[in-house]
């Protein structure tokens, strides 16, 4: 017997639901956005089924609503992660998350002189562009290609 179509994940009544994050980056998407840290009610799913993705993970988090500053840090590793605001278990918003024009942290620079890379200090990027993501040094100003991109 099929099983019947439903949530996998219970609705929320008000809050963001973040839907669309490829599996393997879900951890990295729960650490970019700090959600370790709030005392929140969370929900997850992960490894559920997605067309576009293959397996997609989904992230609920009751009474939250983000900037989309701080959302748009995600952009790195969920480029199409969709964000859907609720109220009164209703969808009043979707959007779709952006690569900002700078980005702090996340990255790694892929200059292995770079101080970035031996001493304490938070990397910084400009974007320079969006669509292959590439990300330009604030400190020795060598571009980091989505194909040497690695997420700290
Ligand atoms: N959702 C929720 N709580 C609600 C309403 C919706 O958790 N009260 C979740 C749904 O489970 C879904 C997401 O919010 O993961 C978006 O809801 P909806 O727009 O109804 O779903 P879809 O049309 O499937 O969304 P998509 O735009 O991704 O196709
Ligand atoms: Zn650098």
């Amino acid at each position: 017997m099929k099983e019947p179509k439903q949530l996998s994940v219970s609705a929320i009544e008000n809050g963001t639901v973040i839907d669309h994050i490829p599996a393997s980056s879900l951890f990295k998407v729960i650490q970019i956005l700090g959600l370790d840290k709030i005392s929140n009610q969370i929900t997850f799913g992960t490894n559920l089924e997605s067309k576009k993705l293959g397996r997609k993970a989904i992230i609920k988090l009751a009474g939250v609503y983000f900037e989309d500053d701080d959302i748009n840090r995600i952009a790195l590793v969920a480029p199409e992660a969709k964000l859907n605001i609720i109220k009164g278990y209703e969808v009043v918003e979707k959007s779709v998350v952006e690569v900002p024009d700078e980005i702090t942290g996340i990255a790694k620079c892929v200059n292995p002189q770079c101080i970035t890379n031996f001493e304490s200090v938070t990397t910084r990027f400009r974007v320079v562009s969006k669509k292959n993501v590439s990300l330009k040094c604030h400190y020795c100003e060598k571009i980091t290609d989505q194909e040497h991109m690695v997420i700290l």
